[in-house]
C-alpha cells in the first residue's frame, strides 16, 4: 500500500514570515504523524528560507515515523545529512530565486558523480532518492547512480492547463513510473500533488511513498493539520473514488 509522507516546509515557511518561533514545523509533523503519516519531509534550503538547521535536529530526534530530507547535491548538505542520519536523502536541483523546486534533477551524463555523492549516505544506511523528470533517459540514469528511489516531479501534470496536456503529462508518469521499476528503482512521487489531482496514481499500482506538502498545509488551515493529513492519505490508499 503507497505511503504518505507529509512535507512541513510551509509551516516553517509561516514562522519565517515573522522569525519568530511559531508555527514550529516540529509540532507540525507531530500532528501531520497523529493523522497517520507515514514519513515527514523537509527540505533544507541553501537560502534557509524556510527550515532551519535546528528543525532537523530537532525533527530526527522526534519524529517517529521516518524522516526524509531533501536538499542539493552539494559538499555542505551531504554533511549535514551524514551527522543528521535523515532515513532518506532526496537529491533536488536548486535555484536561489525560485519560488518552489522547478525541475528535475539532471542525471544524464552525471552518473559517476552522483554515484560518488551517495556513497558516504548509502554506507550510512541512508536511503537515496533523485528527484527527476519523467523522462526514460533520466530514469535510466538514475538507475546507474546508486540510488535505490526516484521521486517522479509530478509538477507539469499539476501544472497542466487542458485536458489534453493534462492526458500527455499522466502518461508520461505512467509510463516512467513501470519503467522505473523495470530497472529496479522503487517510485515516490510529488510536487503539485492535490486532493484531486492526485486520484488518477491511487489507482495505479507501484507508487510506494507520495511527497506532498503544500495542498495539506492549505486544507489544514480549515480542517486542521491532522485531520488534512487523514484526508490525504485516506486517497493515496486508494479508500477514496
Ligand atoms: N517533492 C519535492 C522534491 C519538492 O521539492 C516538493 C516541494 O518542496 C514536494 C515534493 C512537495 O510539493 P508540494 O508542496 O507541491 O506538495
Amino acid at each position: 500500500m503507497p505511503l504518505l509522507c507529509v512535507n512541513v516546509d510551509h509551516v516553517a515557511t509561516l514562522r519565517q514570515a515573522r522569525l519568530g518561533q511559531e508555527p514550529d514545523p516540529v509540532l507540525g509533523a507531530h500532528e501531520a504523524e497523529l493523522g497517520g503519516a507515514a514519513g515527514i519531509i523537509v527540505h533544507l534550503r541553501e537560502d534557509r528560507r524556510h527550515i532551519q538547521d535546528r528543525d532537523v535536529e530537532i525533527l530526527r530526534r522526534t519524529v517517529n515515523t521516518r524522516l526524509h530530507l531533501e536538499m542539493a547535491a552539494t559538499p555542505e548538505m551531504q554533511e549535514i545529512a551524514l551527522t543528521i542520519g535523515p532515513d532518506m536523502v532526496c537529491l533536488v536541483p536548486e535555484k536561489r530565486r525560485e519560488l518552489t523546486t522547478e525541475g528535475g534533477l539532471n542525471c544524464i551524463g552525471r552518473e559517476g558523480e552522483l554515484q560518488v555523492f551517495l556513497a558516504p549516505l548509502l554506507e550510512r544506511d541512508i536511503a537515496a532518492s533523485l528527484f527527476i523528470d519523467p523522462d526514460p533517459a533520466q530514469i535510466l540514469a538514475a538507475s546507474q547512480t546508486g540510488a535505490q528511489f526516484i521521486e517522479i516531479h509530478t509538477g507539469h501534470y499539476a501544472n497542466a492547463k487542458t485536458p489534453a496536456a493534462l492526458k500527455a503529462e499522466l502518461d508520461k508518469i505512467l509510463a516512467g513510473i513501470a519503467y522505473a521499476r523495470e530497472l529496479g528503482l522503487k517510485v515516490n512521487l510529488g510536487h503539485g500533488l492535490g486532493y484531486v489531482n492526485v486520484l488518477p496514481f491511487a489507482k495505479v499500482p507501484g507508487v510506494t511513498e507520495y511527497s506532498i506538502g503544500h495542498s495539506i498545509m492549505s486544507r489544514a488551515i480549515y480542517v486542521g493539520l491532522r485531520q488534512a493529513t487523514r484526508e490525504m492519505g485516506d486517497i493515496v490508499r486508494g479508500f477514496v473514488d
